[in-house]
């Protein structure tokens, strides 16, 4: 069969751009070359598995599962069914960040960097990929990613290595903030930074229920659902800030994380109880939508 005739085969049953990532996948070529070579004859032992991929698209699995990628911030990462697949809007948690850095009024060099819930690794390895367009010394700046999960952090692994930056990251595993305060030594200084990301679970009960299928049925509730209307996790990572050995007047601690935009009001409350006086800012996503929260503790 050639590529021209599987498109005529399966085009009424499944999305023309999904159909072309498949052939591009099972055939090992880029999306380019499906376009061009339409009379390109697919292998027969390369076909069964081929229809195989387009059946399980047609039953909903998500494109990203069945290629094991996904891009993001413009590089391409690694993901599994241990991993959330990363989604557009979390690139403007990426872009907040390193506007914050780049902002001439931010003057601290010595800055740690620490993605809590990382998954694939995307968020924190987007960051140290473009670490080096800083205006400070990348040297000063240290990365962590955390997850509970250590099936994802073998995944973000691979995708640091992909990247060329798992000598830039620590990956630590454990429930959200604590294997990072952990061995943080008390003697820092006010000169220190810690900038905080998170994409955390943030899906409240009818929220997640109403999600697509695709999504309740492949990818980790672990990594979608949070008790509290969504905000158990994050009320979670900001007292284990409040109560750690380590006072947040030590630190300029800065948190950037990815909301619901129902969140705003219920998650400012929990800030103002644990933080009276954190600056706390939202900024909307491309829709219009509220999507992150940056916190700003002194
Ligand atoms: C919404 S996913 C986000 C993954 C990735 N940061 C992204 O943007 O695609 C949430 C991640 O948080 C992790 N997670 C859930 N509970 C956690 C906890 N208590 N401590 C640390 N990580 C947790 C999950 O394993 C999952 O990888």
């Amino acid at each position: 069969m050639t590529i021209e005739e599987i498109i005529k085969k399966y085009s009424n049953k499944l999305d023309r751009l999904d159909l072309e990532l498949i052939l591009a996948h099972s055939l090992g070529k880029t999306r380019e070359f499906v376009l061009v070579h339409q009379d390109y004859e697919i292998q027969t032992v390369k076909i069964e598995n081929l229809k195989f991929k387009i059946s399980q698209r047609i039953k909903g699995k998500p494109i990203a599962y069945i290629t094991g990628h996904k891009e993001f911030y413009g590089l391409d990462f690694i993901v599994n069914k241990n991993t959330l697949v990363p989604r557009p809007e979390t690139e403007m948690l990426v872009e907040n960040v390193l506007h914050f850095i780049q902002d001439t009024r931010y003057k601290i060099q010595d800055t740690r960097i620490v993605d809590v819930g990382t998954g694939s690794g995307n968020i924190i390895i987007s960051l140290a990929k473009n670490a080096k367009n800083f205006k400070f010394q990348i040297s000063n700046f240290k990365f962590y990613g955390i997850d509970i999960s250590a099936e994802a952090l073998k995944v973000a692994k691979k995708n640091a290595r992909l990247h060329g930056v798992e000598k830039k990251i620590k990956f630590l595993q454990g429930n959200l903030l604590e294997p990072f305060l952990r061995n943080i030594k008390p003697s820092v200084t006010s000169h220190h930074s810690l900038i905080i990301t998170a994409n955390l679970p943030y899906l409240s009960k009818e929220i997640y229920q109403s999600a697509p299928i695709d999504v309740k049925k492949y990818e980790p509730k672990s990594a979608l659902y949070s008790a509290e209307g969504g905000l158990a996790h994050y009320h979670e990572l900001l007292l284990q800030l409040k109560t750690s050995h380590v006072p947040c007047s030590m630190f300029h601690v800065s948190c950037f994380l990815e909301i619901s935009p129902e969140q705003k009001n219920p998650l400012s409350k929990i800030i103002k109880n644990i933080f009276p006086t954190a600056k706390i800012s939202f900024e909307k996503d491309l829709a219009g939508k509220w999507r992150v929260c940056k916190i700003e503790i002194q």
